[in-house]
């Protein structure tokens, strides 16, 4: 058969890290060991996501497997796979993840430089309806010496060196920033590789769509209500908006790369600082927006430039296209 449409030259996730970090000066390899680590642990998520293996693990019915324990929730396998997996690279020094309430010291005979937050497995409200889910990171170097302290992991998002997030949807996909823009990669389950797809990723100055939770809207601050009003009913005689709220944070944010538009978790009165948490949830997704040309604000503040003042801080979140966040920015502005 013909092989001449085979690529045999690809650039992949691992080469494509492998050369970031040879041009980069004094270089030793390890945050290439702790990206490649990191990448295994979201392909092991990407299986157990798609089920493989499932008959294998729970026999042909039922919902315990073979040896009677009940199978392990996916999110907690996540963790369990990126904890060990990362660990395992000798590259960490400690991490923290949405799934532990203390910092995850690493073992003294493992450590390495690097700090590295983390949500698992994002979307927990969609695992159970096999809606799109993901996983979300930030890598930082550590800042002091001697014993790790939560000190290390309460770094601004200014200070993130690579950042991602893997959306396991219709395809898997990873969009990753060394802070020399974003790419897009696509897993080839064929070869268990992530494949670039998507070189320099650029999103539009402004989009067709909002994204947000607006069933909330009883508790929103006026400037957001008055905001999604001119998107529903413009002055102008310009179209309305159309809206999308997979409410898997990380599949509304692919979108609004990928689209164009905004996409908001904004204060409410019941929750005054919003859900999405800074260190593995906001700083990530702000630093990969940012990185495509988008922007990223808590209303009052770019999100990279928030202090953090503890592991599982909230923030309000508002991104997305430029021309976009700046006008919900003007609405902020209108009623301050
Ligand atoms: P989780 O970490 O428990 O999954 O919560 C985070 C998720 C985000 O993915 C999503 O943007 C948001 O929660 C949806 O929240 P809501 O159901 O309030 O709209
Ligand atoms: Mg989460």
């Amino acid at each position: 058969s013909d092989q001449s449409a085979f690529e045999t030259d690809v650039w992949t996730l691992t080469r494509f890290v492998i050369e970031t970090g040879r041009q980069a000066k004094g270089a030793t390899g390890e945050l290439t060991q702790l990206i490649n680590a990191m990448l295994t642990a979201i392909k092991a998520i990407s299986s157990a996501v798609r089920k493989a293996g499932l008959a294998h693990l729970q026999g042909l019915a039922g919902a315990v497997n073979v040896t009677g324990d009940d199978v392990k929730k996916l999110d907690v396998l996540s963790n369990d796979l990126v904890i060990n997996m990362l660990q395992a690279s000798y590259s960490t020094c400690c991490m923290v993840s949405e799934e532990n309430k203390e910092l995850i010291v690493t073992p003294q005979e493992k450590r390495g430089k690097y700090v590295v937050c983390f949500d698992p497995l994002d979307g927990s409200s969609n695992i159970d309806c096999l809606a799109s889910i993901g996983t979300i990171f930030a890598i930082y170097k550590r800042t002091s010496e001697g014993e790790p302290t939560e000190k290390d992991a309460l770094q601004q998002g200014n200070n993130i060196v690579c950042a991602g997030y893997a959306l396991y949807g219709s395809a898997t996909l990873v969009a990753f920033s060394t802070g020399a823009g974003v790419n897009f990669f696509t897993l080839d389950p064929a070869v268990g590789e992530f494949i670039l797809t998507e070189r320099n990723v650029r999103i539009k100055p402004k989009g067709k769509i909002y994204s947000l939770n607006e069933g909330y809207a009883k508790y929103f601050h006026p400037s957001i209500n008055e905001y999604l009003k001119h998107k529903k009913y413009p002055e102008d005689g310009s179209s309305p908006y159309g809206a999308r709220y997979v409410g898997s944070m990380v599949s509304d944010i692919h979108r609004t790369i990928a689209y164009g538009g905004i996409f908001m978790y904004p204060a409410n009165e019941k929750s005054p600082k919003g859900k999405l948490r800074l260190l593995y949830e906001c700083n990530p997704i702000a630093f990969i927006i940012e990185q495509a040309g988008g922007l990223a604000t808590t209303g009052t503040q770019r999100i990279l430039d928030v202090q953090p003042e503890s592991l599982h801080q909230r923030v309000p979140f508002v991104v997305g296209s430029p021309d976009d966040v700046n006008e919900y920015l003007s609405f902020v502005k209108k009623f301050s």
